[in-house]
């Protein structure tokens, strides 16, 4: 089962460049969680961050005890083993095909005999529906495969803890689609924890448990879904519902002045209260995503933590929810 991850006050700069500092977080074990943030503002940073590719200034990011930033070398290397990750660009080589691509992490890392390999890449090519393309080369097929190409080779090793980068990057709107449902079935069958970056609004809203948001060299808020999604923090507002109105600006964040001038702006549209969507569950025939069950326990225990109105959505999410239909809603106050 997944594993929880646990950052601490995480500070990293490259040189003078602060990119965030003070990142703390949790990802529950085995629960999908998505990062959030305008380009630039060091989401893949953070990721190569988690793995211990880069070194933060300060802070700790804890697996199993084991910190990712100040442990031995030897230990960061061991404890990556439980980490699969899908790069931003796919990252295939591209002389390989998709076999050998899928098998390298496997042929590179484990002493297991070919007839084993080969069975695992097929059983992996198989989840990600690219069966019958595994002699192609990464330049003989589509981007949206190159990604599941990707996203295969990142399973191999039976990860409990998946990053992906911008997954959905390049791909069209049905393909998005079916990558969600993807990655929620793959959290069905592995109960892996995962971690995935994206721009994407409709991953954003359908995919995760949690969600994060960095902005501004900070964290601006990191929670269950609803706490997001219900969200009247400005850039959070914005993003979510793709506004260019708000502090986010073109190249950088905007300037007093200039948001002074856009709230007076009688054409600047005003708020609208965005609906919260169900979140995605696994395709029929597979398991119940055994992370639900714990991340409802969770999250109710929150309530009292939480605004009115990511409280209500809560409220409403398990009001209505099919993942847990044996188990009513504690009433408040009762001991059962
Ligand atoms: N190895 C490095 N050395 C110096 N600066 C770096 C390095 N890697 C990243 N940066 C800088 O860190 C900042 C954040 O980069 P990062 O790639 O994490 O952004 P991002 O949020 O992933 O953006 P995007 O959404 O466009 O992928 C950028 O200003 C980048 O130039
Ligand atoms: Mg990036």
């Amino acid at each position: 089962m997944g594993i929880e991850v646990v950052v601490e006050g995480l500070t990293k700069s490259f040189g003078k460049q602060n990119i965030w500092q003070d990142v703390t977080l949790t990802l529950p074990a085995g629960e999908v969680s998505v990062m959030l943030g305008p380009s630039g503002t060091g989401k893949t940073v953070f990721l190569k961050s988690l793995i211990g590719l880069l070194k933060p200034d300060r802070g700790r990011v804890l697996i199993n005890g084991v910190d990712m930033v100040n442990s031995p070398e030897r230990e960061i290397f061991e404890t990556r083993k439980l980490f699969g990750l899908m790069f931003q660009d796919g990252a295939l080589f591209g002389s390989m095909s998709l076999f050998d691509n899928i098998a390298f992490p496997l042929r590179e890392h484990t002493r297991k005999k070919e007839a084993e390999i080969r069975r695992i890449v097929m059983e992996r090519i198989e989840v990600v529906g690219l069966l019958g393309a595994e002699r192609k080369l990464p330049g003989e097929i589509s981007g949206g495969m190159r990604k599941r190409a990707g996203l295969a080779r990142a399973l191999v090793l039976d990860p409990q803890i998946i990053l992906c980068d911008e997954p959905d990057s390049g791909l069209d709107p049905v393909r998005t689609a079916y990558l969600s449902q993807l990655l929620i079935d793959l959290n069905a069958q592995i109960d892996a924890t995962m971690l995935i970056v994206t721009h994407n609004l409709d991953i954003a809203a359908t995919v995760p448990d949690n969600m994060g948001m960095l902005f501004r060299r900070e964290l601006v808020t990191f929670g269950p879904r609803e706490l997001l999604l219900t969200s009247e923090e400005p850039v959070v507002a914005q993003f979510l519902a793709g506004r260019r109105e708000g502090p986010i600006g073109m190249s950088e964040e905007k300037d007093a002045a200039a948001l002074a001038a856009e709230a007076a702006d009688p054409r600047t549209r005003a708020n609208t209260p965005r609906e919260i969507v169900p979140q995605l569950e696994p395709s029929p025939g597979l398991p119940a995503r055994r992370a639900a069950a714990r991340r409802r326990e969770r999250v109710l225990g929150m309530l009292d933590r939480l605004p009115p109105a990511a409280r209500a959505a809560i409220e409403r999410t398990y009001a209505s929810a099919p993942t847990a239909p044996a188990m009513p809603l504690p009433a408040a106050g009762s001991g059962s």
